[in-house]
């Protein structure tokens, strides 16, 4: 009923009814037929509901048409009318790309009305259709479907403006083509075709760096060779925001791998480290699953790796870094300018992007190590080659292998397959089409013979000279990076040598080298097992030492002429059946050298005489200094005068032996008038530790007792000689520990009476005197 209605009032408004029979053309106002102006239609309707601007439908190849099954097909008919507002707002409401004012109109359908109504109204340039009844017609281009006008039984609006291109027709809002250099559409914009900035080119930059290697957008392929930090991309119209690479050497010294990922904005710098570890300038984060912003950076961590996020006003930047490989997404919707830096162009010298901060650090120098025997090239070939094979053939549209394969092949043939970086470049593959394209790979693992992905090294903080991988026995471990490593492989030691201070010893063990010879420290101790090794936390250096005070089993003993302290690092001495790491025994040892003849040259005019002795590995001082009486309180000094017979006590004191190991024994003592202890005239004050028999005045105390003891003897000239009187002593060093030090004395050793047997000559004091002031 209604639309007997509409039709009614149609009919009330137009032109007249004319019978559609056979081939019709009907002269029309201009109207716009996908971007081509036409004022003449050729009907037939007859069999197909054709309408066509061209010629006849089924006469000729390419035409443009408006063609649709009939329904009744019974009594086809047709009228005209013009202009009529209340038709042209409700058009403007459901079309909102009718923009010009309608002109007229053309009404075709089917009697009776319960056929097809198919009506033309003409908007100036635009064209609208109006379609009714529950059939479908299709506009054609040259002969080529444009649309499908899909009816119903209400009535259906369809703008049949379009544009055409190359002979295609197209809908207005329709995108006839995308520049991806440019990143611009060609759109059909109201029947004329125009560029605009593309919807859906979403231009992206993507970069994978993956050990040495960097794989650009365009699949190019360049290798860093040194450890320094290299530019991975910057704007240049972002000059606050720059991406680098870190680059470190692990086993080998001529290959490098990406160590870390930075993200450098405004200044601050967001260090994406192995292990999961991620620093704020030198602020430890703590990060998880949900997305933490931090100074612009949006941050994210989960069990495969790190991603790192930042939205700047025309880009977006992702960073994944898992702990061996980075992808790096740059995506802009529109044009993108050139990337700098290894990611964009890396036809650019690598000296180019190497910051030059690091010139100094000796990053830049090269090293050559020798080949690998064990690397079989063909067989690393074959493995890298996987790559060109199912199931990573679903990536292949979107992901060239070819850059993976180069990457893969060009490393494995250098550096062995060790610490998963068999499986390395195959994953970086995976994960770069699963995050570029969003295709998840079937099962490549268990092809590949990967374990499959774990948190690897998450957690695991390994010191600058090392880099994590996995231990043998599966576990993450702190391994030595190989320059590093090379003087301790080189000496095949596993730490720096003994370190004998004044009175101590230690021994610095390198955690890294332990751990890859699978010596867990915490079972070493030294002969006393209480004494254990101490760890740096940011070295990891494992230090045991032990001194005089805490001798921890120390082993003291003499040969001829040195006195060797000995200790041996060992492992835990289990109760176990078994036990799975190396039994570790290693000695280490500190050696006095017994003091050799010392020239004390001892003039009365200096006070003291102290002697620094570099003895083998130890250092202590000897000193010698003499006084006016037995409490050693007043000093003989350059001012003091001594007369002859005077009493001197000559203490000889050390400083730097430690307590209770080692007792100093005073062997001889002799004066002489010449600086030679073996020249000249001779006197002689001690002999084998005990006071000289044929000098009465000599008295020993202390000998052998302790670090220190003192003699005394009245004080003498030479016969004849000049004032000069040189004392020389010889000293021994005597092992404590179940000694006795102090010199056995005869009786006749021991103090006598002074006898009146003199072989020297008292003279005149002040001859004596200026002795000592000489
Ligand atoms: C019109 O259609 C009828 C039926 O399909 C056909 O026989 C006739 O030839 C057509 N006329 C022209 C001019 O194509
Ligand atoms: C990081 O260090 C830089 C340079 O020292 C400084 O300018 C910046 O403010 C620091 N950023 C933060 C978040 O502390
Ligand atoms: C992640 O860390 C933030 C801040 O430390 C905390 O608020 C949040 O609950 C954590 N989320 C999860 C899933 O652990
Ligand atoms: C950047 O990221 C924001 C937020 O995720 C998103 O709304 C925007 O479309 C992205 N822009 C580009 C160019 O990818
Ligand atoms: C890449 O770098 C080379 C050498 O510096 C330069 O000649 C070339 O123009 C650069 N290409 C782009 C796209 O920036
Ligand atoms: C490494 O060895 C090659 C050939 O043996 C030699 O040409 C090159 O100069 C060496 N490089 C260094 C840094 O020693
Ligand atoms: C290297 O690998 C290839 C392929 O796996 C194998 O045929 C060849 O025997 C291997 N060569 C050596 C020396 O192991
Ligand atoms: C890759 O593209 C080719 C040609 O376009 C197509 O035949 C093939 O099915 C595509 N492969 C995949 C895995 O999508
Ligand atoms: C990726 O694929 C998953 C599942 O197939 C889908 O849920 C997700 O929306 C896709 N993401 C994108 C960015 O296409
Ligand atoms: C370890 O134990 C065994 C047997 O108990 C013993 O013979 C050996 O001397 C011990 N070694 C050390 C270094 O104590
Ligand atoms: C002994 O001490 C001197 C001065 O402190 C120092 O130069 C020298 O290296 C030391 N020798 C040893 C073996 O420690
Ligand atoms: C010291 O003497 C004790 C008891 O005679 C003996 O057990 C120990 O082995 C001796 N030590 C040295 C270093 O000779």
């Amino acid at each position: 009923m209604l639309r007997l209605l509409l039709f009614l009032s149609a009919v009330t408004a137009a032109g007249a009814q004319e019978p559609l029979t056979g081939d019709t053309t009907i002269d029309i106002s201009r109207m716009m037929f996908y971007g081509q102006r036409y004022s003449r239609l050729y009907v037939n309707m007859t069999g197909n509901f054709a309408i066509c601007f061209n010629g006849y439908y089924g006469t000729m190849e390419g035409l443009d048409c408006i063609i649709g099954e009939t329904q009744t097909g019974k009594n086809p008919e047709y009228f005209t009318g013009g202009f009529n507002s209340g038709v042209q707002g409700s058009l403007y409401k459901t079309l909102p790309t009718l923009t010009s004012a309608m002109q007229s109109y053309i009404e075709f359908y089917e009697t009776p009305v319960s056929g097809i109504e198919l009506t033309i109204y003409i908007f100036g340039t635009e064209t609208a259709v109006k379609l009714y009844g529950t059939t479908m017609f299709q506009t054609m281009v040259n002969g080529a479907n444009v649309d499908n006008l899909v009816g119903s039984t209400f009535p259906r609006y369809f703008d049949i403006s379009g544009c055409r291109q190359s002979g295609v027709g197209y809908k207005t809002g329709d995108v006839i083509s995308v520049d991806h250099d440019t990143c611009t559409d060609l759109v059909c914009d109201d029947t004329e075709v125009h560029t605009r900035p593309s919807s859906s080119c979403r231009l992206e930059h993507t970069c994978t760096v993956s050990g040495p290697a960097v794989i650009d957008s365009d699949g190019r392929v360049n290798s860093v060779q040194d450890r320094c930090a290299h530019s991975l991309m910057s704007l240049p119209s972002v000059p606050n925001f720059h991406v680098l690479a870190n680059f470190q050497e692990r086993r080998r010294k001529d290959v490098s791998f990406l160590d870390s990922v930075t993200l450098r904005l405004d200044g601050s710098d967001i260090h994406l480290q192995q292990g999961g570890r991620v620093q704020l300038n030198d602020t430890t984060l703590t990060l998880n699953s949900s997305v933490q912003e931090v100074h612009g950076v949006e941050l994210s961590k989960d069990h495969t790796g790190v991603t790192a996020k930042v939205s700047l006003t025309d880009y977006n930047t992702s960073v994944f870094f898992d702990g061996n490989t980075a992808h790096i997404r740059v995506t802009r919707i529109g044009a993108i300018e050139s990337l700098q830096g290894l990611c964009g162009n890396s036809s650019r010298p690598l000296s180019d992007v190497r910051l030059s901060q690091d010139s100094t650090s000796g990053c830049d120098v090269l090293h050559n190590d020798s080949a690998d025997p064990a690397i079989n090239c063909s067989a690393m070939t074959e493995r890298c080659n996987l790559l060109n094979e199912a199931p990573f053939t679903a990536c292949h549209n979107h992901t060239d292998p070819a850059p993976y394969i180069t990457a893969c092949t060009d490393t494995l043939c250098k550096y062995p397959a060790v610490d998963g970086l068999g499986c390395q470049f195959l994953e970086a593959y995976a994960k770069a089409c699963s995050l570029y394209s969003n295709i998840t790979l079937e099962d490549w693992r268990s092809k590949a013979g990967c374990s499959a992905p774990r948190a690897s090294c998450q957690d695991r903080f390994c010191s600058a000279h090392e880099f994590c991988a996995e231990k043998a026995s599966g576990e993450d471990g702190c391994f030595c990076r190989a320059l590093f490593a090379s003087p301790y492989r080189s000496t095949g030691t596993l730490g720096d040598p003994t370190v004998c201070e004044r009175d101590s010893a230690s021994l610095s063990l390198v955690g890294c080298l332990l751990e890859e010879k699978g010596i867990d420290y915490s079972t070493l101790h030294l002969n006393d097992n209480s004494c254990v090794g101490q760890v740096d936390e940011q070295t990891h250096m494992v230090t045991f030492s032990f001194d005089g005070s805490d001798s921890c089993g120390t082993v003291v003993s003499v040969n001829n002429s040195q006195v060797i302290y000995k200790n041996t690092i060992m492992t835990h001495n289990h109760t176990d059946v078994i036990v799975r790491h190396d039994q570790v025994s290693i000695d280490f040892s500190c050696f006095y050298t017994q003091p050799d003849v010392r020239t004390m040259s001892f003039r009365i005019k200096d006070s003291s005489v102290i002697e620094e002795i570099t003895s083998g590995a130890w250092n202590y001082t000897l000193t010698m200094k003499a006084y006016l009486d037995s409490s050693r309180t007043r000093l003989v000094e350059s001012s003091t005068e001594v007369m002859l017979n005077q009493k001197i006590w000559v203490e000889l004191e050390t400083d730097g032996l430690g307590d209770g190991l080692v007792a100093v024994v005073t062997d001889s003592c002799w004066a002489t008038n010449q600086k030679s202890p073996n020249g000249g005239l001779r006197h002689d004050l001690i002999s084998s530790g005990c006071a000289n028999r044929a000098d009465q005045t000599v008295e020993v105390t202390g000998n052998g007792q302790g670090t220190s003891n003192y003699f005394s003897f009245n004080m003498f000239q030479f016969t004849g000689s000049s004032a000069d009187v040189y004392l020389h002593c010889r000293l021994n060093l005597c092992v404590t520990q179940n000694n006795t030090c102090a010199p056995t004395c005869s009786a006749a050793g021991s103090r006598r009476r002074r006898s009146a047997r003199s072989t020297y000559v008292a003279e005149a004091p002040a001859f004596i005197t200026m002795a000592w002031t000489n």
